[in-house]
């Protein structure tokens, strides 16, 4: 594998290097809990409404996900709820996931070999695995760019095409790591680009066929920004790392609520930029967006796109549009509702995981200015599909690196059934 040319390339990425350094955010001694909800969701809100906890799901219907401080938690364990332990230390299980001062060498070290997915790794040496992938795979793939970030990164990705050439099959889209602490999407989605690039050309293989029949534009990570931070600062940030409009302190948009498409519909996002949700000023106005839009909108008006997964976590869910509203129906719903639960089952088969599958507002919870009911609608994809990677709670955000590989194993058969079905 060529790493060294490589290297020039990534050096203009470190604008983020001249802000000022910030603290690491300390998870130490926090506890994460599993409240159940159900019937008494009135009364668990409202005993949890004078502790400000970091609340890590969005759906409250059946639990609330909470990191407690070791300051709150006497007061917390007073409250007598009904509760599940996820991390005992969330500091220590940080640490244990992924320790990036013992990484954090110039030494680059991501060679694309099957080892990568013993563990998660940092920003720039994702970049370098998808550019040596890249160049394992010369006349099938090369390195693509879907605009730029708040903080000057260029979003970056592979494409990979066929027998027939480059851009002349309809188009496949993968997006990982939108929400900057959802770790395994990336890892995952490099795992099925692997498999795909090591793969292909072998007679008869899943490799070939998808390859043949369509062009895959795989971006591992369309938040890096957040994903950066993630690793210096907070490892549970989401968002991008735009500014704090004028008059408030928050910064980042959700860039999965930004999406310029049923943008504005109420319960779907948060206007308040202090907010996980907070969709932005105005629709489709963070970079990212626009960036992404882009390749988006250049696709639908080329070969067209055939089907899109944005990869997120947690909670093992396979969602259909839409998003932005709970009755409403995609014009092939029936075909979304059997593809979802074939591929359901055969991820279960290999992993013994379970799935939720549906439309994703009934099924999870509303969403307005998302990129699957963008994608979907203005995009045109035939299949525009949001994947909740692991696991259902036992880890939430910080899944341990020896699940990257069940993961991937488990994604791959799923994708091999989704494809052929298609
Ligand atoms: C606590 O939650 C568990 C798991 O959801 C449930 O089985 C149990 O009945 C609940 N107990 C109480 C006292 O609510
Ligand atoms: C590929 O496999 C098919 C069926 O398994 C076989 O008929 C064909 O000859 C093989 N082609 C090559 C080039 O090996
Ligand atoms: C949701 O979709 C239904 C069915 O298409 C429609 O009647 C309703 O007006 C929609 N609601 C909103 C808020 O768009
Ligand atoms: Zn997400």
């Amino acid at each position: 594998m060529k790493l060294l040319k490589t290297i020039s390339l990534l050096l203009p990425l470190t604008s983020a290097a001249v802000l000022p350094r910030e603290e690491r955010v300390s998870y130490d001694g926090f506890k994460v809990f599993r409240v159940t909800t159900g019937d008494s969701l009135a009364t668990v809100q409202e005993k949890l409404a004078d502790f400000s906890l970091q609340q890590w799901n969005l759906d409250t219907s059946a639990h609330i996900d909470v990191a407690v401080s070791p300051a709150q938690l006497s007061n917390f364990e007073a409250l007598g709820l009904n509760v599940t332990v996820m991390h005992e230390d969330l500091g220590a299980d940080i640490k244990a996931e992924f320790d990036i001062s013992a990484v954090s060498g110039l030494k680059p070290r991501a060679l694309p070999d099957a080892s990568w997915f013993k563990n998660y790794h940092p920003y720039n040496d994702h970049l370098l695995f998808t550019k040596d992938l890249a160049a394992t795979f010369p006349s099938n793939s090369e390195v693509i760019t879907s605009g730029t970030t708040v903080q000057g990164r260029t979003i970056t990705g592979i494409h990979l095409w066929g027998k027939s050439g480059k851009g002349s099959k309809p188009a496949i889209v993968f997006h990982g790591n939108v929400h900057a602490r959802e770790w395994i999407t990336s890892m995952t989605v490099e795992y099925l680009t692997y498999q795909l690039v090591t793969g292909y050309g072998n007679n008869g293989s899943a490799a070939t066929a998808m390859l043949d029949a369509y062009d895959f534009y795989i971006l591992p990570i369309v938040n890096p920004d957040g994903f950066v931070y993630t690793q210096t600062t907070n490892r549970l940030w989401r968002k991008n790392r735009s500014p704090a409009p004028s008059g408030n302190r928050c910064i980042g948009t959700d860039i999965n609520r930004n999406w310029p498409y049923q943008w504005d519909i109420p319960g779907g996002s948060s206007t308040d930029p202090c907010d996980e949700t907070y969709r932005g000023k105005t629709a489709g106005d963070s970079p990212e967006n626009k960036g992404l839009t882009s390749l988006i909108t250049t696709l639908r008006d080329t070969t067209g796109i055939k089907l899109y997964i944005d990869w997120h976590s947690y909670g093992q869910y396979i969602l259909t549009p839409y998003g932005y509203n709970c009755t409403a129906e995609a014009v092939n719903q029936a075909e979304e509702d059997q593809l979802a639960a074939g591929t359901a089952a055969a991820i279960k088969k290999v992993g013994g995981t379970t799935w939720t599958t549906g439309p994703s507002c009934s099924t999870l919870y509303a969403t307005s200015g998302s990129s699957t009911d963008y994608v979907g609608d203005v995009g045109k994809a035939e299949h525009s599909i949001t994947i909740e990677l692991r696991d259902t709670g036992a880890n939430g955000f910080v899944l341990p690196a020896s699940q990257i590989l069940p993961s991937g194993e488990e994604q791959w058969a799923g994708l091999k059934y989704l494809i052929a079905n298609l």
